[in-house]
C-alpha cells in the first residue's frame, strides 16, 4: 500500500521537537495568538521574503481578510481562476464581490496572463492568481498589468511555501500574499492554520484588525471583525516545522525528478517546471485522457492518488451563477478531466516512486 500522503511518518521523525514546543506553548497558556504565533509571523514572513505577516485560521481566512484589506467591496470583480481549490473563489464571494474568471495556460494550469486585460472592466479591483500545485503564476507581466490598470495583486500561495518566481519567494511579490497551513499543506499545521503576508504596514494592520473582531484595543471594534486568531499551539508547532521546510522542499523535488525520470515515456503529460519557477510540488500530478482508468488500476494495487480537482469552480452549484456554463474555460475543463496526482510527500522512499511507476508503464500496457 502505497499512500497519497503520510503526515504519521513526517510527525514520528520531529516527534520530540513538536511535544517540546506545545508543552511550553501550554504552560505559557497563550491559547490563541501569543508570542510563539508572533515569533512564527516574523519567521515566516522574513522566510517568504515580505516584511510582515499576520497569522491567522486558514488560508481560506487569510484571503477572505487579504480582499477585505485590498478594499474590495460588494459589486467590485476581482479577475482570478477557476482551475483551483473552491477557497479562492469563495473567499471572493465573501466580500460580495465578483469573481471573473480567466483561462490557465496548458503547460502550467496557471493563470493565462494574456487573457487579463481584456476580463477588466470599470469595476476591476484586483487579481487574484493561485500557485496552483506549488508553481509559481507568471508574476511579472501580470504585476505590470496590475500596475497600469492600478489594481491589487493577492496572490493564492496556498499550496506554494518557498516556491520562488525568478529566484524570490512568492507571497511577497503581489500586494497581499496569503498562505495555507492546512496539515497536509507542504508547511502544515496540526489543526489548521493561515497567514497573510505584505510589505504594506496598512494592509498588515487591516488583516491584524481585522482578524480579532476589528478591534483596535481591547473591547474598541474600529471595523467590523471576525474571530479569525491563528491558535497559540500551531504557532509554536509551525516554528518547529518551519526549520524542516527547506529539507522537505528539496525531497519534494528529488521526488518530482525521479517521477519525471521514471514515467519519461510512460505516456502521460508530465509536469512542467516554467523556466522562471522554481517548483515546490505540493502535488505531482500528471495527465491522461484515460485518467479515470489509470486511477483504478493503481487503486487496485494499493496506490493511492488523487485528483486536484476534478470539477473546475465555474461548473461547481455553488458558484455556477459567476460563470457561463461548460465550453467557457476550455483549458480549464479538459485539465479537470485529466489530472491525476500521484503520492507526493517528503518522506515517500525512492523503492516507492519506483512501483509507482511500474505500475503506472503496466496500467499503459494492459490499457
Ligand atoms: C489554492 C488554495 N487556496 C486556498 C486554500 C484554503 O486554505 P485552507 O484550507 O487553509 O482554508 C487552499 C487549501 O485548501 C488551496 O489549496
Amino acid at each position: 500500500m502505497i499512500p497519497f500522503l503520510d503526515l504519521q511518518s513526517q510527525y514520528q521523525s520531529i516527534k520530540d521537537e513538536i511535544l517540546d514546543a506545545v508543552t511550553a506553548c501550554l504552560e505559557s497558556t497563550q491559547y490563541t495568538l501569543g508570542k510563539e504565533v508572533a515569533a512564527f509571523e516574523e519567521e515566516f514572513a522574513a522566510y517568504s521574503g515580505g516584511q510582515l505577516g499576520v497569522g491567522v485560521n486558514s488560508g481560506t481566512s487569510a484571503l477572505h481578510l487579504a480582499l477585505l484589506a485590498a478594499g474590495i467591496n460588494p459589486g467590485d470583480e476581482v479577475i482570478t481562476v477557476s482551475c483551483t481549490f473552491v477557497a479562492t473563489v469563495a473567499a471572493i464571494d465573501y466580500c460580495g464581490a465578483r469573481p471573473v474568471f480567466v483561462d490557465v495556460e496548458p503547460e502550467t494550469l496557471n493563470m493565462d496572463v494574456r487573457q487579463v486585460e481584456s476580463a477588466i472592466t470599470e469595476r476591476t479591483k484586483a487579481i487574484l492568481p493561485v500557485h496552483l500545485h506549488g508553481q509559481p503564476a507568471d508574476l511579472d507581466p501580470l504585476m505590470e498589468i496590475a500596475r497600469r490598470h492600478k489594481l491589487i495583486v493577492i496572490e493564492d500561495a496556498a499550496q506554494a511555501h518557498s516556491a520562488e518566481y525568478k529566484g524570490r519567494r512568492v507571497g511577497s511579490i503581489g500586494d497581499l500574499g496569503c498562505f495555507s497551513f492546512y496539515p497536509g499543506k507542504n508547511l502544515g499545521a496540526y489543526g489548521e492554520g493561515g497567514m497573510v503576508v505584505t510589505n504594506h504596514e496598512d494592509y498588515a494592520r487591516k488583516v491584524r484588525m481585522l482578524r480579532d473582531w476589528g478591534q483596535e484595543s481591547k473591547y474598541h471594534h474600529v471595523l467590523k471583525g471576525f474571530n479569525y486568531r491563528m491558535e497559540g499551539i500551531q504557532g509554536a508547532i509551525l516554528r518547529v516545522k518551519l526549520r524542516h521546510l527547506d529539507a522537505w522542499t528539496e525531497a519534494r523535488r528529488h521526488h518530482a525528478a525521479s517521477y519525471g525520470k521514471l514515467l519519461v515515456d510512460a505516456g502521460l503529460q508530465l509536469p512542467v517546471e516554467a523556466p522562471y519557477s522554481r517548483h515546490v510540488y505540493h502535488v505531482y500530478a500528471v495527465r491522461t485522457p484515460q485518467r479515470d482508468t489509470l486511477q483504478h488500476s493503481l487503486q487496485a494495487k494499493g496506490i493511492q492518488t488523487g485528483i486536484h480537482y476534478p470539477i473546475p469552480v465555474h461548473l461547481q452549484n455553488a458558484y455556477c451563477e459567476f460563470g457561463c456554463g461548460v465550453g467557457q474555460l476550455p483549458v480549464t475543463e479538459k485539465a479537470a478531466a485529466e489530472l491525476l496526482s500521484l503520492p507526493m510527500f517528503p518522506e515517500l522512499q525512492e523503492a516507492q516512486i519506483e512501483a509507482v511507476a511500474t505500475a503506472i508503464h503496466e496500467a499503459a500496457h494492459n490499457g
